[in-house]
């Protein structure tokens, strides 16, 4: 465990203006996203489709880490660098995703448990001489009738501990992220409920299996109200309501907060992120680690041709750019200047 690297790590991926790209989605996930605008999921067009994200001249300004796949991992951009060390050379650090998927959790209907902790130790150890220098676990919390269960929550936190601490021990920061679903119509102060339950469990668990505070980052769920809600919380409350379950639960030791979108609009993602980084007095730099919020303009506008590579990276480069501004909290301000 080399606590100096990990620091150095922690820091970067929270330093100041930039935020992470969450690239790392699974094949499954790759084919739907790329069915929505009619390209065949193909090893070949995932490979050009993270290559043209990863070669946006400039993402470096915004873009501190990148969350990569196994397979994009070992593969390489149009120059023949491979991946890693391409982003690495951009000042960009490699992260990979290191869990195998939400399973159904035996005996609890409707709750899914992540799996892909057997041989990780080994996994880890490849990782790390492929580049990677943190990684992401992603835990799934439903909210619905009688759940998320005791067991679920614990199942899932313990899953993260286990997997928090195996990172450390191989000197890769781990990004814990135990996402609580918006899926649903439960209210706002249900989704605080549930957000404040889970991290309480994923810090427990934690501090059981000896996870250092100080070398990890947190990928957290906003605090919204359920997408089939009559009441959308507007983005002030939004703000408030997670910077209150994150100031009861996270340790002030930790190096920084991240958050995913989870299904928000781009521009949401956006405004939510303002609000709460323009807030005074945090104890934690809160930035992105978006997939959907900072790929879908690019995605909409590359369409599988390459002759759209520049517009999509244009379009790519300008969310990165404004959810940047955002982790400052002065995104706002920037928009209000230029409609003066
Ligand atoms: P979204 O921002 O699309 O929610 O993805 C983030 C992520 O990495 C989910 O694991």
């Amino acid at each position: 465990m080399d606590k100096a690297l990990l620091s150095k790590t922690a820091a970067a991926m929270v330093a100041r203006g930039k935020g992470v790209l969450a690239a790392d989605e699974s094949s499954g996930t790759c084919e739907k996203r790329f069915k929505s605008v009619n390209v065949e999921c193909t090893e070949e067009n995932r490979r050009a489709y993270r290559g043209l994200l990863f070669t946006t001249p400039g993402a470096e300004q915004y873009i501190s880490g990148v969350i990569l796949f196994d397979e994009t991992i070992r593969q390489k951009a149009n120059d023949g660098t491979p991946f890693p060390a391409y982003l690495a050379a951009k000042g960009i650090i490699p992260g990979i995703k290191v869990d195998k998927g939400a399973m159904d959790l035996a005996l609890c209907p409707g709750e899914k448990v992540t799996e892909g902790l057997d041989g990780l130790r080994a996994r880890l150890a490849e990782y790390f001489k492929l580049g990677a220098r943190f990684a992401k676990w992603r835990a799934v919390i439903t909210i619905g009738e009688g759940i998320p269960s005791h067991a679920c929550l614990y199942a899932n936190a313990h899953a993260l501990a286990r997997y928090a601490a195996l990172c450390q021990e191989a000197s890769i920061v781990p990004m814990i992220e135990p996402e609580v679903l918006l899926d649903g119509d439960h209210s706002v102060e249900r989704s605080e409920e549930v957000t404040e339950a889970t991290l309480r469990a994923t810090y427990a668990a934690c501090a059981a299996h000896h996870v250092s505070v100080e070398h990890l980052i947190l990928k957290t769920s906003m605090v919204v109200s359920g997408k089939d809600h009559a009441r959308q919380a507007p983005v002030d409350e939004v703000a408030e309501r997670t910077v209150r379950v994150l100031k009861r639960t996270v340790p002030a030791a930790q190096p920084g907060i991240v958050f995913l979108s989870g299904g928000q609009s781009d521009e949401a993602a956006t405004a939510h992120l303002n609000a709460m980084a323009a807030m005074k007095s945090l104890p934690w730099p809160l930035t992105f680690s978006y997939s959907r919020a900072l790929q879908n303009p690019a995605l909409k506008t590359w369409r599988g041709e390459a002759k759209n590579a520049a517009a999509a990276q244009k379009a790519f480069h300008h969310r990165a750019h404004m959810n940047g501004l955002a982790s400052m909290g002065k995104w706002k301000a920037e928009l209000e200047r230029q409609a003066a």
